[in-house]
């Protein structure tokens, strides 16, 4: 009779679950499989959509030091209504190229003034698509500046001063200050001019005007303003709320600078590390390659003036506790477009940077390149452990030059990890490289992936057949679903593309043993100044948001764990055949993978619903921990999958947190529609 009852009790629950077609997750919490590596997840930055310049870059002055190809880019000359033709042909400001004494900076700004009054002659300059201003907040102003033996005798008590104005949208002034040039003593020695006044207002589309007062001439170069709120207050810094959400994500790895812009369009474009260090002035600018990269998406004005330098870039991985990875150049230039390469026998300067880059990292405050970085103020090495070796770069040129950059790093140092290129497509160029980057033991494989909602549905197990032997580990280095498709402006960071990427992701985590780092791509977009789209975060000129994808990256690089454990998932499909043991299956689109954290003791569950129904579900936890009776739980849901974050409704997608109770080693739930979770238990031994 207690039998039958039970049996009957069984079939009762049996065909309850079967009704509502539950799957149950059990999970082996004491059979850890292998380590997650600390740079599991991590970042991606490149300088496009405006991400350094006009972007992380706090500069706000755009083409300060005239070296854009059009001198007077971002600039205008400024005079009365009233003015007349004769001011206009008076030649009072003129571009100087001094070509010849200086190749890095030759460009600069020459003023004549005759007796000038307070808004008689002017020069405005428009910023990044404006300037975000700030009430209350100080700005520091400083220009290179000489004034020629000429202005001397001219100047009878008049001697030039600039009457410095921040001007909102609507043209009302909203901050002010005057510099003085220091004519003392002057010879035509360039020397640096300074001060710094406060904002009255804020305005996110502010310009700055600079009015010309006296007599005489005055060369200017390199007109700065830099808010000083900056990431740690650093003057000339970086924007603090970029770096901030950034750290948020607590990344395991920066990568950077690119992307594309390592390979520049042609090798002379090519990303030099060596001219993004040491004064800013001596900083020889490019032109960025997504000006005219993107052909309904051009952006003349975009350079690349190394403000963000490499110096830089270390010391920012250092501030966000993510291990830095520098790309350099393999002597290739894009193969998208010229596909320049430099012949074999003159591939040595390139391979003498990469390993100068180590030095400048590492290596002593005395060596050559550890001075450099000891005399930017950062006298202890950055300790770098990899670095990569081209970016999309494929076929057997690319291999020819990876085996010579690969002998020679590692016999200078043999600890130094590589991360080698894939190339562009996840199968066919992926294909070829694959096993010959794995024969010549290149430490990590960069894969790339700009594919559709779908593709990254249907791979949530391309690493489960990897060989585990194998030396080459893989970087998931760029990736991102492509709403529309690659390269397509129509591409929206939706929550269609985001919960195809948390599946997806939980097959990179349940494979974390041969997958050890993957980074979303790109990073950061400007709203008024992007090429390429989806991006993870996006920027006008005061604020910053994460898209949904963004909220993904956050939720598995927070929730990382240190070792990933068994999760074996079972579809009850209503027959009582007992199915084999997978480690995670699609079949009801679920996705899901596990780790435990040792730090904390937890073990940190994983699940994603792509189904637009909610799904009731069983999770076990078994093996001999005890665990606590509640869970965190962690929930990005939306209804809708075209649901987006924007600056203005920020949190359309964003998680949720609740604390549920967990009866025996058991929790049943229903996971609702469109939904990526997060489960948390505490486990005692
Ligand atoms: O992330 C944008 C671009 O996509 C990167 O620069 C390049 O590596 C890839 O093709």
């Amino acid at each position: 009779m207690k039998n039958l009852k039970l049996f009957i009790f069984c079939n009762v629950l049996f065909l309850k679950f079967a009704a509502q077609g539950q799957a149950s997750f059990t999970i082996q919490t004491d059979k850890p499989i292998a380590d997650v590596a600390s740079t599991m997840w991590g970042i991606f930055f490149e300088d496009i959509n405006l991400g350094a310049d006009g972007g992380i870059y706090a500069e706000l002055i755009k083409n300060r030091s005239f070296e854009f190809t059009k001198p007077l880019m971002g600039w205008k000359i400024t005079r009365p209504k009233t003015s007349t033709y004769s001011d206009f042909i008076a030649s009072d400001i003129l571009v100087v190229n001094q070509q010849e004494q200086n190749k890095i900076n030759p460009h600069f700004i020459r003023v004549t003034l005759k007796n000038h009054k307070k808004g008689d002659l002017g020069l405005q300059n428009e910023g990044f698509r404006g300037m975000g201003i700030k009430k209350d907040l100080r700005y520091d102003f400083s220009v290179l500046y000489r004034t020629s033996p000429a202005s001397f005798k001219n100047l009878r008590g008049l001697e030039p001063k600039m009457h410095l104005e921040l001007v909102s949208e609507k043209g009302e002034t909203i901050g002010s200050g005057v510099f003085e040039p220091n004519l003392v003593g002057l010879d035509l020695t360039w020397q640096k001019g300074e001060t710094s006044f406060v904002a009255t207002a804020t305005d996110s589309k502010a310009k700055f005007n600079i009015w010309f007062e006296g007599t005489g001439v005055i060369d200017l170069d390199f007109i700065s303003l830099f808010p000083t709120d900056t990431w740690k207050g650093r003057k000339g810094g970086l924007r603090a709320d970029m770096i901030q959400i950034l750290a948020d994500m607590k990344p395991g790895f920066i990568r950077f600078p690119g992307g594309c812009i390592v390979e520049g369009f042609n090798l002379a474009q090519r990303y030099q590390w060596k001219n993004t260090i040491g004064k800013v002035e001596d900083r020889q600018l490019v032109i960025n390659r997504w000006n005219t990269e993107i052909a309904n998406r051009q952006t003349p004005d975009y350079y690349q003036t190394f403000g963000l330098g490499f110096f830089e870039y270390f010391q920012m991985a250092e501030d966000i506790g993510a291990a830095p990875l520098p790309i350099v150049n393999c002597g290739m230039a894009c193969q998208f477009n010229t596909c320049e390469i430099v012949p074999i026998e003159q591939i040595g300067p390139y391979v003498q940077d990469a390993l100068d880059l180590i030095e400048f990292a590492n290596g002593s405050a005395i060596s050559k390149w550890g001075k450099k970085r000891a005399d930017m103020g950062h006298p202890l090495p950055f300790n770098l452990k990899m670095m990569g070796i081209g970016n999309e770069n494929w076929g057997p040129q690319y291999l020819e030059r990876l085996g010579i950059f690969q002998k020679a790093i590692k016999a200078k140092y043999p600890d130094m990890k590589l991360v080698c290129s894939s190339g562009v497509f996840p199968d066919e160029s992926f294909n070829f490289l694959d096993s010959a980057v794995r024969k010549m033991k290149g430490e990590f494989f960069d894969e790339h992936y700009y594919q559709n909602p779908q593709w990254f549905l249907d791979n949530t197990h391309r690493y489960d057949s990897y060989d585990r032997k194998s030396a080459t580990k893989v970087f998931a280095g760029e990736y991102a679903a492509q709403s529309d498709h690659v390269v397509s402006t129509e591409n929206k960071n939706n929550w269609r593309t985001a919960i195809a990427e948390a599946a997806f992701m939980t097959g990179l985590e349940r494979n974390a043993d041969v997958v050890n780092m993957a980074s979303y791509a790109p990073l950061f977009a400007h709203v008024d100044g992007w090429q390429w789209t989806p991006n993870l975060i996006w920027v006008d000129n005061l604020r910053s948001f994460g898209s949904a994808n963004y909220q993904v990256q956050k939720m598995f690089s927070t929730n990382k764990g240190t070792q990933i454990v068994p999760i074996n998932h079972e579809p009850l499909l209503g027959n009582c055949i007992p199915k084999p043991k997978v480690q995670s299956s699609n079949l009801d689109s679920l996705y899901a993978s596990s780790t435990i954290d040792k730090n904390s003791s937890e073990v940190i569950i994983k699940i994603v619903n792509a189904l637009g129904k909610s799904q009731a579900i069983e999770i076990n936890l078994v093996g001999n921990k005890q665990i606590s009776s509640t869970a965190r739980v962690i929930v990005l849901q939306n209804d809708n999958l075209e649901a987006v974050n924007s600056l203005d409704n920020p949190m359309v997608v964003a998680p949720k947190e609740q604390t549920i109770e967990i009866k025996g080693k058991k929790i049943s739930l229903n996971l609702a529609a469109y939904s990526f979770s997060i489960f948390k238990i505490k486990l005692n031994e």
